[in-house]
């Protein structure tokens, strides 16, 4: 069976790194979790992100490389331990496999020869605790480029109509609300994870979740908005990664703007679940959203649009909404403010607090669209008049630059 490959890299010289990262990128299929030229680094790495296959560059490590072998294989039976070197004498190759690694990968890399040592490191994954490596649980991430277009609400009731083991992530770094949709009182949260990443189990992981339901768990936002300040980007992509391993789906609450923590989020996401209500604000901020993520290079797909706050009243077009944003919506969910606040007020998502109301139904919706791949589009239901409003947005060249976000644009301009 193929995989996705992952794989950790150490050299200590500089080019022949890059040289490395590129190779093994341009490879199908693979994909490079850290690249360092820090022996005790990777082997940090590697216990926490349990790596398809690690693969170390012998030059300038001499005899603690080698040791290092030794230490990895002995470690993590799992991962393939891979030696590389510009020095290819027999003794070396020698040494190498004596210290347990798997293949030996000759530089400068020809192609065909790393075609093969993926090959192998394939097969070597299949033949070591293959159900251990094949779960990788999806990633959605719920997001809106405005406030209060209902993301936390989506995002909670999504995770509690999973009927197999989910976790809802909040990212809302400094403000996050889930605890307070879901009624539960976190006494840990996603600082606590990443302050002790370097010593994370199963155990500690779990122990830092808050369980809301048979099925679904909360990893809350920092409970003091200061720890807030120490989580990176790539805290996010190891964290998301340490739940896929553990939950089927991982539902991440997003916050509305572009910095480098939620663009981490996004781009590991598989898929970005793009809330919007009908007023032009919002569909306006979500065609220029849209262009980011097409800046981004993501790809449409990765994409699914939902109008939330839905009502017969709302006079505007959804064709010329869609035409407008070029994207299709793949559903609706109805306003139902009474609802909405009682279920917010209660602690109580709607799908227990409503669960035969309209909105529920909608939600329901999604989530069979989402995560059962039923039918790809929507119709709103009819409404007698729809304005149109083509007019209103050809007044305004849509541009990212007033998104004034340079995170999002720095890696745009990629
Ligand atoms: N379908 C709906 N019908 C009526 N009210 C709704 C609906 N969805 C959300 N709301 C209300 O809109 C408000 C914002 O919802 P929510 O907090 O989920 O949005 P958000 O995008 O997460 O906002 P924030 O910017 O605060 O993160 C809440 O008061 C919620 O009750
Ligand atoms: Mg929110």
């Amino acid at each position: 069976m193929k995989r996705n490959l992952t794989f950790i890299v150490l050299c200590k010289d500089a080019a022949e790194l890059k040289e490395m990262g590129r190779a093994l990128n341009n490879h199908a299929g693979t994909s490079v979790l850290v690249m360092s030229d820090d022996p005790e680094q990777v082997f940090t790495e590697t216990a926490r992100l349990r790596p398809s296959a690690v693969i170390i560059n012998l030059v300038h490590l001499g005899e603690p490389g080698l040791k290092l072998v030794q230490r990895l294989c002995t470690e993590f039976t799992n991962t393939a331990v891979i030696c590389a070197s510009r020095e290819t004498s027999p003794e070396l190759i020698l040494r190498s496999m004596r210290a347990g690694a798997r293949d030996f990968i000759r530089l400068p890399i020809n192609d065909d020869e790393l075609s093969t040592v993926i090959e192998r490191t394939n097969e070597f994954v299949s033949d070591h605790a293959p159900d251990e490596l094949a779960k990788r649980g999806r990633a959605i991430a719920v997001f809106s480029s405005k406030g209060g277009c209902g993301v936390s609400l989506i995002a909670t009731n999504l995770a509690m109509l999973q009927t197999t083991p989910t976790v809802l992530m909040d990212l809302n770094l400094q403000s996050g609300d889930l605890e307070l949709m879901l009624g539960v009182r976190p006494k840990f949260s996603l600082a606590d994870i990443v302050d002790n990443r370097d010593r994370l189990d199963d155990a500690l992981l779990t122990s830092y979740l808050t369980q809301r339901s048979k099925n679904v768990s909360l990893l809350a936002a920092p409970l003091k908005a200061e720890s807030a300040e120490d989580i990176e980007p790539r805290h996010i992509y190891e964290v998301m990664e340490l739940l896929r391993r553990r939950f089927d789906t991982l539902i991440i609450d997003t916050p509305h703007s572009f910095d480098a923590v939620t663009i981490s989020a996004l781009d590991h996401a598989d898929q970005i679940l793009m809330v919007l209500t009908l007023e032009i604000h919002a569909i306006r901020s979500t065609r220029r959203a849209l262009e980011i993520f097409d800046r981004l290079g993501y790809p449409r797909k990765k994409i699914r649009l939902v109008v939330n706050r839905w009502s017969k009243n709302i006079e505007l077009d959804q064709k010329q909404v869609e035409d407008f944003l070029g994207e299709r919506v793949v559903g609706f969910v109805q306003s139902d403010y009474r609802a909405a606040v009682n279920s917010i007020n209660l602690g109580q998502p709607l799908v227990e607090s409503a669960p035969t109301s309209k909105v529920t139904a909608d939600l329901r919706n999604i989530s069979a669209k989402l995560f059962d791949g039923k039918s790809e589009q929507s119709a709103a239901p009819t409404s007698e008049t729809k304005r149109s409003f083509n007019s209103i947005f050809r007044r305004q060249q849509v541009s990212v630059e007033d998104f004034g976000l340079t995170a999002a644009l720095d890696r745009a301009n990629l």
